[in-house]
C-alpha cells in the first residue's frame, strides 16, 4: 500500500545571483513498512526534497507539485495541519538531534509534552509511556535519562533521543536525513541496526537519505538516485547494486571503497556537480558523462522503464527502448 506520493515537485530558491532550482519534477512513492533511499552527492538536493515534504523549506524558496499522503496534499497544508502530522504520522530525524531536541529542556518534558499535547495522555502515562520508548531505543537507567539535559548526553545518546522522540507517537513514515553521518562507526551501525529493528516492530516506513552506499545496501528496500536535483534512477536495491542502468549511478558504485582491494585513494567520479543556477534544457550529468552525444545538450532525458521496478533518465537507455515511461504510463 502506497503511503506518500509525491509528484512532479519543484523547489526552487530566489537568491541575488539568480534562481536556483534545487529540486526538479521529483516523483515517487513510499509504501507502508518499507525502506526507501536517497542518495546522491552534496547538493544534489536530497535534504530539501524531505523538507518541503515536511513544510521547512526556506523563506527564499518556493514549492510547488504535490505530496498526497492518505489522499491530502502536504505541500498545500497550513503550517497548523503539518505540525500535527509531523507530530503524529510522520516523524523526522536529522543528522544533528540538536536540531529536533531544545537545549534548555530536560528530556522529560520534552518527551512526555509530545505525548500530552498529541495523543491527550495524563503527566503519569506520559512519563511511563516516554520510559518504556527510551528503553525502546536502548538508553541505559532511563529514568535517569529523563531528568537531564541534552548536554549532559553523548552524540550517540542523543541521536538515540532523538529517535525516541520521533517515534514517540508511532508514525506510520519516518524521514532520516543523514541520521548517523556525525556518529563514528560503531556508533552508527548501533544506530542503524536500532532503526531497523525499530521499523520491524513498529511497522513504520523510512524514507532514508544517505550518501553511503554501504547504508544503502544493508537497510533499503528500494532505492532513488538523485543528481543536479532530479531523479536519476529509480529501482529495488538488488537490481540497483547488480544491473545499475544510469553512468552516474555506475559512478557512485565505483566509488565505494572496498576493503578487499588495496585502494590508495577513493575513486571519484570525474567533474563538479551541476551549477544548479542554471536551469538548462539538456541532463545535468552531461558533462561528467562517458557515453555524452549531441542529444545530452538540447533535450532532458525521459524517465525510461527497464524493468518491474527499474527506471532511469539517460539517452543512452531510451534509446533502445521504445517506451519512454512518460507514454506507457
Ligand atoms: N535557502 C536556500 N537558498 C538558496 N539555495 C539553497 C537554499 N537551501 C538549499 N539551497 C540549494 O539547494 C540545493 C540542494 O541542497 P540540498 O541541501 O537539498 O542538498 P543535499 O543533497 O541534501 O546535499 P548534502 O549531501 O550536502 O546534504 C543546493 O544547491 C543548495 O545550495
Ligand atoms: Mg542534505
Amino acid at each position: 500500500m502506497t503511503i506518500l506520493s509525491v509528484e512532479n515537485m519543484n523547489v526552487r530558491f530566489a537568491t541575488p545571483d539568480g534562481l536556483v532550482q534545487a529540486v526538479s519534477d521529483l516523483s515517487f512513492t513510499v509504501r507502508a513498512g518499507e525502506t526507501l533511499g536517497i542518495v546522491g552527492e552534496s547538493g544534489s538536493g536530497k535534504s530539501q526534497s524531505v523538507f518541503a515534504l515536511m513544510g521547512l523549506t526556506a523563506d527564499n524558496g518556493e514549492v510547488s507539485g504535490a505530496a498526497n499522503f492518505h489522499g491530502e496534499n502536504l505541500l498545500a497544508m497550513s503550517k497548523r495541519q503539518l505540525n500535527r502530522i509531523r507530530a503524529e504520522k510522520i516523524g523526522m530525524i536529522f543528522q544533528d538531534p540538536m536540531t529536533s531536541l531544545h537545549p534548555f529542556l530536560k528530556i522529560d518534558k520534552q518527551l512526555t509534552e509530545v505525548l500530552m499535547i498529541h495523543k491527550g495522555m495524563s503527566k503519569a502515562a506520559a512519563r511511563a509511556e516516554s520510559i518504556r520508548m527510551l528503553d525502546a531505543v536502548r538508553i541505559p537507567s532511563p529514568q535517569t535519562r529523563m531528568g537531564q539535559y541534552p548536554h549532559e548526553l553523548s552524540g550517540g545518546m542523543r541521536q538515540r533521543i532523538m529517535i525516541a522522540m520521533a517515534l514517540l507517537c508511532r508514525p506510520e513514515l519516518l524521514i532520516a536525513d543523514e541520521p548517523t553521518t556525525a556518529l563514528d562507526v560503531t556508533v552508527q551501525a548501533q544506530i542503524l541496526s536500532l532503526l531497523w529493528e525499530l521499523q520491524g516492530e513498529f511497522n513504520t516506513a523510512i524514507l532514508l537519505i544517505t550518501h553511503d552506499m554501504g547504508v544503502v545496501a544493508e537497510m533499503c528496500d528500494r532505492v532513488l538516485v538523485m543528481y543536479g536535483g532530479r531523479k536519476m534512477e529509480e529501482a529495488d536495491t538488488e537490481t540497483l547494486f547488480e544491473r545499475p542502468a544510469h553512468p552516474y549511478t555506475q559512478g557512485l558504485l565505483k566509488a565505494i571503497p572496498s576493503i578487499t582491494e588495496d585502494m590508495p585513494r577513493l575513486p571519484t567520479i570525474p567533474g563538479n556537480p551541476p551549477n544548479a543556477l542554471i536551469n538548462s534544457k539538456g541532463c545535468p550529468f552531461r558533462e561528467r558523462c562517458d557515453l555524452q552525444k549531441p542529444t545530452c545538450e538540447t533535450a532532458l532525458p525521459p524517465l525510461t522503464r527497464l524493468g518491474a521496478t527499474q527506471l532511469a533518465a539517460c539517452h543512452a537507455l531510451a534509446q533502445n527502448k521504445t517506451t519512454p515511461l512518460a507514454r506507457t504510463a
